[in-house]
């Protein structure tokens, strides 16, 4: 495996970054100098294909013309202006993502795909308190789920490991196994004021509901007068191939939360209320300084118009389907499996090697990321071409090879 040495300029700016950033991510493998559509080169001039796209966020990839000149363009003209005062470009984001929803409603832009989530939690409880009459003392969200760091948004997060030490929490939340609707009929009764799901679970390794699953969700959620919250931050904005994933199970939700890809990288998110959920937060009710400020506006309209202009919806099926019948086909005896959809794909692994696969793959040129021990998380730009993802299906044999050699 490659490590950077110390005559490095990779290796030498590990070590700064070690000795003055917190080690929550640390260290990464990787430091990135810049990139061009779906490659990006290290600091030291190393080519790789990107197919994680910064956590299914370089929507575009890298340096589109598109965003360049969008940002450009709003950077010269008007950078911030808070929420003292509207600017064009956010207002027309908002019409245009209910547009692409198909649904009338209200937006509230934040920064992160967190601070979306903290807004839809506040958004439920208001709604519970003021048009339920109160007495919806908890929320029902899935085990292995991923919401976010912060306190309201960790609350939410099924993943035991990353929550329960900064318990406890002011929210009490039940959680049900993913997938399972028997457990979350049982679950949501007349006292739950939400049900907060995603789609599909990205940071569990991409395990997409079954079929059947969200309907179910919807339809106890109208029994109950819980609401039901989609977080669509990861699976959003095309990613699997249509506007949003909950399109493909024609259900919908009641609030539904954006952030990673809408922005191509710039920092955005979106807390979207449907119908009577977007006039639940009356003035003074919530805010934010950046949220929604011009620049990352300019840059997320930019990714929804080539978006469009590309065709790349129709684009993400097609390269889509060629990258998981490619992986589909491979025979390896560590590999058990491809889930997933469009541009969002997971290779299973028979054990927990995956750390492993993507140092291998790493040095073969790729990036991907071992989103769970015994699980490939593979998100490329929407851009990335038919014939990018063929030199990854090639290499995936002999980097499973290698993989498997450093276990030994
Ligand atoms: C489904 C989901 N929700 C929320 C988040 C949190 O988004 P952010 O890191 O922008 O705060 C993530 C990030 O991975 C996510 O995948």
């Amino acid at each position: 495996m490659t490590k950077p040495t110390e005559d490095t300029v990779s290796a030498d700016l590990t070590a700064r970054f070690a000795s003055v950033l917190m080690p929550t991510y640390g260290p990464p493998p990787v430091a990135l100098a810049r990139g061009e559509g779906a490659v990006v080169w290290d600091v030291d001039g190393k080519e790789y294909l990107d197919l994680i796209a910064g956590i299914a966020v370089s929507s575009l990839g890298h340096a589109h013309p598109a965003i360049v000149e969008a940002v450009s363009r709003q950077v010269a003209t008007l950078v911030h202006s808070s929420n003292l005062f509207l600017h064009e470009r956010e207002v027309e984001l908002a019409e245009r993502l209910l547009a692409l929803a198909g649904r009338s409603g209200r937006v509230f832009f934040t920064n992160s795909g967190t601070e979306a989530n903290e807004a839809a939690l506040k958004l439920v409880r208001k709604y519970a308190s003021t048009r339920r009459g109160g007495g919806r003392s908890f929320i029902v969200a899935a085990e292995n789920g991923f919401h976010g760091r912060t306190m309201g948004a960790l609350a939410l997060t099924g993943k035991a490991g990353i929550r329960e030490p900064f318990a406890p929490y002011g929210v009490e939340v039940v959680f049900v196994p993913y997938g399972d609707a028997d457990a979350l009929r049982s679950a949501v009764t007349d006292e739950c004021a939400a049900v907060f799901l995603e789609p599909t679970q990205g940071e569990a390794g991409v395990v997409p509901a079954p079929s059947g699953y969200l309907r179910a969700a919807r339809e106890v959620c109208d029994e109950t007068g819980a609401v039901f919250v989609l977080d669509e931050i990861q699976s959003g904005i095309g990613r699997t191939g249509t506007w949003f994933a909950h399109q493909h199970a024609g259900v919908v939700p009641d609030v539904m939360t954006l952030a990673k890809g809408l922005g191509g990288g710039l920092p955005i998110g979106a807390c979207i209320g449907f119908g009577e959920f977007g006039t639940v937060f009356a003035k003074g009710d919530h805010g934010s300084t950046f949220g929604g400020n011009p620049v990352s506006a300019a840059a997320a309209l930019a990714v929804l118009d080539t978006i469009e202009k590309e065709n790349l919806l129709d684009h993400v099926l097609a390269v889509g389907r060629q990258l998981a019948g490619g992986l589909a086909a491979v025979e390896h005896p560590l590999l058990t499996g491809v889930r997933g959809s469009g541009l969002w794909q997971a290779a299973t692994l028979d054990r927990p090697v995956a750390a492993h696969v993507q140092a291998a793959a790493q040095d073969a040129g790729f990036l991907v990321n071992a989103v769970q021990p015994d699980a490939i998380r593979i998100a490329p730009p929407l851009v990335v071409t038919g014939e990018q993802v063929r030199t990854f299906v090639d290499a995936f044999p002999e980097i499973l090879d290698t993989a498997e050699k450093v276990e030994q």
